[in-house]
């Protein structure tokens, strides 16, 4: 069984898709974190993340760096997006979450296209939304949990970054955020992450007990 899981920043969809690994019984990838360690590795290396080769050659990461704090960060995240527009990049990356996917009982995999290229074979897919206002208010009380009050950035600021990497990761050529066509659409804006989970699983079940 794959669980395909996608959505854009801030949605909910890595808390969900951890759920759903763990109560299914299956391995859980955030391909997310993989951008994350290329953007972070060029930035290591002194490279350009919007350089096609600068950002191939960090593909190299060292599998260490997946542990990293740092790839939480904001600016990671940003420089993960940046990377992730290169269609090279999404070539070298494509293996390895395939190979994840296909392997022993299924995986859950999370991101932006794991529906429509990376396992366009999956049993189920979910594409996880909730509006900016909602994913920014997510994200500021995670960061003020996280750095304290005083450092975290001002709610504005989140709101336009996710606006801004909304239209990078949608707009790209290669690959973009977009909901496969037999996705099922889950928005939630209006619910705390047990609520979310919850809907999640009941989407998995229906769609597995209409599989047979
Ligand atoms: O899910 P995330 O915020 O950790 O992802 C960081 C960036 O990586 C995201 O802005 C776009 C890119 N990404 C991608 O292009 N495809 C994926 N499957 C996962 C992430």
């Amino acid at each position: 069984m794959i669980i395909a899981v996608d959505g854009p920043t801030a949605s909910g969809k890595g808390t969900i898709a951890k759920a759903l690994a763990a109560h299914f019984g299956i391995p859980h990838l955030d391909t997310g974190l993989l951008y994350r360690a290329v953007g972070r590795q060029v930035a290591l290396c002194g490279g350009d993340p919007d350089d096609a080769a600068d950002a191939l050659a960090a593909c190299d990461f060292d599998e260490a760096l997946l542990a990293d704090p740092v790839l939480r960060d904001e600016a990671t995240g940003s420089l993960a997006s940046r990377v992730s527009t290169h269609p090279a990049v999404r070539a070298a990356l494509f293996e390895r979450q395939r190979a994840f996917a296909t392997q022993g009982a299924g995986a859950v995999l999370d991101g932006r296209d794991i529906g429509t290229v990376i396992a366009p074979d999956a049993t189920v897919k979910l594409f996880v939304t909730a509006s900016v206002d909602a994913r920014a208010h997510r994200r500021w009380r995670e960061m003020i949990g996280r750095l304290g009050a005083d450092s975290a950035p001002p709610l504005a600021t989140i709101a336009a970054d996710l606006a801004a990497r909304d239209a990078r990761d949608a707009g790209r050529s290669s690959a973009p955020l977009v909901a496969a066509p037999d996705a099922v659409m889950l928005d939630t804006s209006a619910l705390d992450a047990a609520g979310a989970i919850a809907a999640a699983i009941a989407i998995v079940e229906r769609a597995i007990a209409e599989k047979g």
